[in-house]
């Protein structure tokens, strides 16, 4: 399977939010492109990839929230309509403990799990594990798994901290290309690299 890891910092964790004005809400506008980008293609979703999304902003951090390709059903695909999805998941979360998980629906759960738990986690299922960086080895010249995790950040930027704890963990700095992209772009990108190579 395809997986994404999004680290949003500024994203709410509560449900207390208005979805005509998801930038207000953390940026959670690029967390619902993020969303949109990972699982959709034309006429269908792509059934072999799942997005995570871990959630920094207050009240309740850090949520992770997990998307599947291969179950989820019923969500639109606009920004808006992801944004009532993850707010409706973030009040089913609400007052969790560490290390508690909810079905909100078929193919998105809410977990009470942070960044570095949840790329452990990973590591430890024995997938490759690329964190996207700017400066890191071309893409093109990785090699590369079809069985994957991609790690990457939002606007902000990954805490210098976490980078030493990627590197220590064995993940590969890719880039995929020199512009600096938008968080939500980088999805599309990645993606298409690895089309090319997987099919
Ligand atoms: C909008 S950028 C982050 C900008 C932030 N101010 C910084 O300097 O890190 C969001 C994320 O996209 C990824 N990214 C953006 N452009 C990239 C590129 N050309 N190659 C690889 N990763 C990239 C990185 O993981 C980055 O943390």
């Amino acid at each position: 399977m395809r997986e994404f890891i999004l680290r949003a910092r500024t994203a709410k964790t509560s449900a207390d939010f208005d979805t005509n004005n998801l930038p207000a809400a953390g940026r959670m506008d690029s967390v619902c492109a993020s969303v949109s980008n990972a699982l959709n293609i034309a006429n269908t979703l792509r059934k072999d990839t799942a997005i995570h999304v871990v959630m920094e902003g207050g009240p309740e951090p850090p949520k992770l929230l997990s998307f599947y390709g291969d179950r989820l059903k019923g969500m639109a695909w606009d920004e808006k309509s992801i944004g009532e999805f993850i707010k409706n998941a973030l009040a089913k979360g609400k007052g969790m403990e560490v290390g508690e998980k909810r079905e909100f629906c078929d193919g998105l759960l809410v977990e009470k799990k942070s960044f570095e738990a949840l790329v452990k986690e990973k590591i430890k299922e024995g997938k490759q594990v690329l964190y996207l960086h700017q400066e890191g080895k071309d893409i093109r010249e990785a090699k590369l798994h079809e069985d994957i995790v991609v790690v990457f950040g939002d606007y902000i930027g990954m805490p210098r901290a976490t980078e030493g704890l990627l590197d220590r963990l064995g993940a590969e700095r890719v880039s995929l290309g020199p512009k600096m992209l938008f968080a939500a772009h980088c999805i599309i990108v990645a993606h298409n690299e690895l089309d090319r190579k997987f099919g």
